[in-house]
């Protein structure tokens, strides 16, 4: 039960389920089990059945007694639901291993399930620089984006002197189409807080924060009860295991910018002032929350690390690719048949992903296109399905891994509008600190409404580019530096979208361009009073 199933009314169908076995005297043998996100959200929700290991689809409290009955008849109805469709054994659970299995408000569950051994096995068998090695041999790197060697990050923050050190788990996910971390924090908070604690150890740091946006409301109350049964537990606070290693974490809550993620300014957001980025050196590393060194990760990232200490680092070094080691969560969107979360191993192809675990396009259309990595992402064509999903591949087409946001599109799909529709969302983003971004992203917005309207001519296209260059090289954080990407990639893949909608030189421009800047004084440089 995570955000998607709940508003679909999952709590109602718990109730119906603990009422309809009750009712047919099966308490003794029935457990009705409330759990996190099972990753099939198109089709919640779901009601799985264990051991038997069935998957009951688009279930309503209606349906729950019939369920019920086929259950304590012996005879389990044929499940709606496939368990061993390719959506769900092409997946490698690592991070999403106890989604959808345990109860994320139930800390016994993640304690049973082997939750905190890896804590307690740093605490007492591994000094904090051999958890450093651990994780640097691994090979994991950052999942929030930039894919930045974690174990690297660890070590520059454990060398950096200062009399205290934080640790931050950036959970702000603005992206559209992105929900693994808000699935994470729902359906296995104590995965984040346990990965925040081994850092903390391996660091020096005994406080931590993890920056959720409002708009995360289940995601909030899943961890402050996390926390504090964690506390309950001896697991965060004071003398953790009774050793003498404190941890605390507190949760702040953001106001849901998409700029609050970028690290300078979710740290600025943290301390309370205007969540806007500035220049990087210094980095967080050095000098982060407060002026002291901080360590700051994103979701996904701190999951992955209990695994890897209980499993071994080469057991995860195994996995994947030679430069993309592990699994990565994606949440698949858009024109595709099994919306909803996966993990996969490093190096899947994305006609795997798209194709076999997602089922293709819905009512038989082709499927023309792949976004990933969110507004900083780019278009990948159908030509280019065969690459393989890791970091360096990715890049090399013009996109990004991201934080693992896929949105699929179809042939239907207009995919000057869809640049359009990123440039959009970062022109209403932009925190307006820097004028390249600031102007540039509205200029190229306008532009793109000009095409979109057959107003457009092919100088707009070249100003369009040109921009695009400016916007990319002189901008001062990420969101304006990857903005343009969207509107590259579709340019370099469906050039003749763009030209179909051009104009012929010259004509229909009525009254003045839109996008000249204003009549200027004499006098006056053009930069001064335009940008
Ligand atoms: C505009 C912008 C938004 C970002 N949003 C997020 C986000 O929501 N979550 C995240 O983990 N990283 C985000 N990042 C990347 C962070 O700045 C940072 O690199 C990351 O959290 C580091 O964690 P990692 O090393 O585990 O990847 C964003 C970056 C930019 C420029
Ligand atoms: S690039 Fe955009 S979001 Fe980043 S600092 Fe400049 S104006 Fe703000």
């Amino acid at each position: 039960m995570a955000a998607g199933c709940l508003s679909s009314r999952s709590a109602e169908i718990k109730t119906a389920l603990e009422k309809a076995v009750k009712d047919n005297g099966a308490s003794e043998r029935i457990e009705i089990c409330r759990v996190g996100c099972m990753g099939l959200c198109g089709r919640g929700p779901l009601v799985g059945v264990d051991p038997e290991g069935l998957l009951y689809e688009h279930v309503t409290p209606e349906n729950a007694s019939s369920i019920v009955t086929a259950l304590t008849g012996g005879v389990a109805e044929a499940a709606r639901g496939d368990p061993g469709h390719p959506f769900f054994t092409r997946q490698m659970p690592v991070v999403l291993a106890r989604s959808g299995r345990v109860d994320p408000e139930r800390i016994e569950h993640y304690i049973e399930s082997g939750g905190y051994s890896a804590l307690q096995h740093v605490l007492f068998e591994m000094q904090p620089e051999q958890i450093i090695e651990a994780i640097a041999q691994s090979g994991l790197r950052g999942r929030g984006g930039a894919g930045y060697p974690t174990g690297l990050k660890w070590a520059t923050v454990a060398k950096s002197a200062g009399e205290r050190k934080y640790v931050v788990c950036n959970g702000d996910e603005g992206d559209p189409g992105a929900f693994m971390d808000r699935s994470v924090l729902e359906s296995d908070p104590q995965a984040i807080l346990e990965g925040m604690a081994i850092a903390g150890r391996a660091v020096g740091a005994n406080q931590g924060f993890i920056y959720v946006r409002a708009e995360y409301p289940l995601a909030i109350s899943r961890l402050q009860v996390a926390i504090r049964q964690a506390k309950q537990y001896g697991l965060l606070g004071t003398g953790i295991f009774e050793s003498s290693f404190n941890f605390n974490v507190d949760v702040r809550i953001g106001a849901g910018a998409f700029v609050c993620g970028e690290e300078t300014a979710l740290m600025a957001s943290i301390e309370g002032k205007r969540g806007q980025p500035r220049p990087r050196p210094p980095f967080p590393a050095e000098h982060g929350l407060w002026g002291y060194p901080t360590l700051l990760n994103n979701v996904e990232t701190f999951a992955n690390i209990a695994p890897i200490i209980n499993r071994g680092p080469d057991w995860y070094a195994s996995l994947g690719t030679e430069k993309s080691k592990g699994t990565k969560v994606f949440s698949l969107t858009g024109k595709i048949r099994n919306t909803g979360l996966i993990e996969v191993e490093m190096g899947i192809s994305i006609r795997e992903v798209v194709e076999e675990l997602g089922g293709g396009a819905p009512d038989g259309a082709k499927v023309k296109a792949v976004q990933t990595g969110g507004p900083s992402g780019g278009c990948i064509p159908a030509a280019y399905f065969d690459t393989p999903l890791d970091y360096e591949s990715l890049m090399k087409l013009g996109s990004i891994m991201g934080s693992g946001g896929m949105v699929v599109m179809d042939e239907h799909t207009n995919m000057v509008e869809l640049a359009r529709f990123y440039m959009q969302f970062c022109m209403e983003e932009s925190c307006g600190k820097c004028v390249p971004c600031r102007v540039g992203t509205v200029e190229m917005y306008q532009l793109l409404t000009r095409l979109a309207e057959h107003r457009a001519t092919l100088r707009d296209l070249e100003q369009l580019e040109e921009l695009c260059d400016l916007v990319q090289s002189t901008s001062l954080c990420g969101l304006g530096q990857t903005a343009p990407n969207p509107v590259l990639s579709t340019l370099r893949y469906f050039r003749n979208e763009y030209l179909d909608l051009l104009q012929a030189e010259g004509g229909g421009h009525d009254g003045e361009n839109p996008l000249s800047p204003p009549a200027q004084p004499v006098g006056m440089k053009r930069n001064d009073s335009w940008l």
